[in-house]
C-alpha cells in the first residue's frame, strides 16, 4: 500500500486538493486494493462505550462524507472510521477552491461548509455496507450536522438521530465546524444544554441507542471548557471528540496559505488539540471517554493524546501527506511506546501525562 501511495502522491499533489480527494474516493470505491497487513494486538484492543475497538486509531470525519468507502478504509488497518458530516438535505457547500495544502508544515486549511449528498444517499450507502459486510470488526461512527439554511438546528439533529441510530455504532453531533455560520455558537451553554437534551430524548425513542459523542472546537477558553464539561456531564452525553479544525493562524505558515479562510488542521494543530484534551479530561474528572484528534501524524502524537486523556485517536490531514501506511506505523509505534513506559495495555496510559 505504501508503495502505491508513494507512486501516486506526486500526481495527486499536483492536482487541486479537492480533485485529488475525489480521485482517491473513486479509486477506493470498487474496493479492489490488495488486502494489507493490519496490526493486531490484544494490548491495543479496548471496549469504549460498550464498543469493541481493535485498535485506537480511527479515520476522522470529513474524508468519507457520503459513506462511500467504509470497507476499504477499515482495510487499511483503522480500528474505526467516522463518516459524514451528513446533513438532512444535500448541499453544495462553499464555492471552490475551498481546500488548501501547506506541505512544508503538513497542514491543511478547508472551508468546505459540509458539501454532501444528503441523508438519503448516505443512509443507502451505510445500509449497503451493513448488508455486504455484516461481520466487520471495525467500528462505524456516523457524524451528523445541520443544513446551512436551517434556522432550528435541533430539527436537523433530531431527524438524523431518528433516521440513523439503528445503523450507527456511535453517533457524533458535530457543532464545531467553523464553516457553517452559527454552528459553533451551539457550543455556548444556553444553546448546548437544550440542544443535547432534545437530541438525547430523540435517541431514547430509537429502537437501538448508540453512544452519542459531541465534537468540539479547539478554540475554547478555560471558562468555556469548564462550562461545556459541566453541561455534557449533566446532559448524559457518552463521550467527546476533541478537536475539530482551528481558526488560529501561526506566524510560521506561508502568507498565501495562512490568509485563506477556514479551519486549519494537520501538524500546526497537534499541540493545541492535545492541550484541550488534557483540560477536558481534568474538568470531567476522566468520566467521559475522549476521542483525540488534531494533527496526529505519528505514534508519539497519538500517544501524547492518549496520555492527555484520550481513549482513542483519529486523524485525517496526515493521511494526505503520509498515506495509508501511517495507520499500521502508528499502531506498531504505540506498542513500542507502551513497552518503553512499562505498560501492558493501552488503557493504562490514558490520562497518565
Ligand atoms: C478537508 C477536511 C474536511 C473536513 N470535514 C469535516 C466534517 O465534515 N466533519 C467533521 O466533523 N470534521 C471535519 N473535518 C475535521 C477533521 O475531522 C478533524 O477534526 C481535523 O481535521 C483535525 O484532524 P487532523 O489534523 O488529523 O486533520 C475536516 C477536515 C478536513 C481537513
Amino acid at each position: 500500500m505504501d508503495a502505491l501511495f508513494k507512486l501516486g502522491k506526486p500526481l495527486l499533489h499536483k492536482l487541486d486538493p479537492e480533485d485529488a480527494h475525489t480521485l482517491t474516493i473513486k479509486g477506493l470505491k470498487p474496493n479492489l486494493l490488495p488486502a494489507c497487513r493490519n496490526v493486531k494486538s490484544p494490548r491495543l484492543e479496548q471496549t469504549v462505550c460498550g464498543l469493541a475497538f481493535k485498535n485506537p486509531v480511527g479515520l476522522a470525519a470529513g474524508f468519507d462524507k457520503n459513506a462511500e468507502v467504509i470497507s476499504p478504509i477499515l482495510g487499511f488497518g483503522f480500528g474505526f472510521t467516522e463518516v459524514g458530516t451528513v446533513t438532512p438535505k444535500p448541499q453544495e457547500g462553499n464555492p471552490r477552491p475551498r481546500v488548501f495544502r501547506d506541505p512544508s508544515h503538513e497542514a491543511v486549511i478547508n472551508r468546505m461548509g459540509f458539501p454532501n449528498g444528503g441523508l438519503d444517499i448516505f443512509k443507502k450507502n451505510v445500509e449497503n455496507f451493513r448488508a455486504k459486510y455484516p461481520g466487520t470488526s471495525g467500528i462505524l461512527g456516523l457524524n451528523i450536522g445541520m443544513n446551512k439554511d436551517q434556522e432550528k438546528p435541533e430539527e436537523d439533529y433530531k431527524l438524523l438521530v431518528r433516521e440513523l441510530a439503528d445503523l450507527a455504532d456511535y453517533l457524533t453531533v458535530n457543532i464545531s465546524s467553523p464553516n457553517t455560520p452559527g454552528l459553533r455558537n451551539l457550543q455556548s451553554k444556553e444553546n448546548l444544554v437544550p440542544l443535547l437534551k432534545e437530541i438525547l430524548e430523540e435517541r431514547s425513542k430509537a429502537s437501538k441507542q448508540p453512544p452519542l459523542f459531541v465534537k468540539l472546537a479547539p478554540d475554547l477558553e478555560d471558562p468555556q471548557i469548564a462550562e461545556i464539561s459541566q453541561s455534557v456531564l449533566e446532559a448524559g452525553i457518552d463521550g467527546l471528540i476533541l478537536t475539530n479544525t482551528t481558526l488560529d493562524r501561526h506566524d510560521f505558515l506561508p502568507e498565501n496559505f495562512r490568509s485563506e479562510m477556514g479551519g486549519l488542521s494537520g501538524k500546526p494543530l497537534t499541540q493545541k488539540s492535545t492541550e484541550i484534551i488534557g483540560k477536558f479530561y481534568k474538568q470531567t474528572e476522566g468520566k467521559l471517554p475522549i476521542i483525540g484528534v488534531g494533527g496526529v501524524s505519528s505514534a508519539q502524537d497519538a500517544y501524547d493524546k492518549i496520555k492527555a486523556g484520550a481513549s482513542l485517536t483519529q486523524l485525517y490531514s496526515a493521511l494526505i501527506y503520509q498515506g495509508p501506511g501511517l495507520v499500521n506505523h502508528i499502531n506498531d509505534g504505540l506498542l513500542d511506546l507502551l513497552d518503553k513506559d512499562g505498560y501492558n495495555h493501552i488503557s493504562e496510559a490514558i490520562g497518565n501525562a
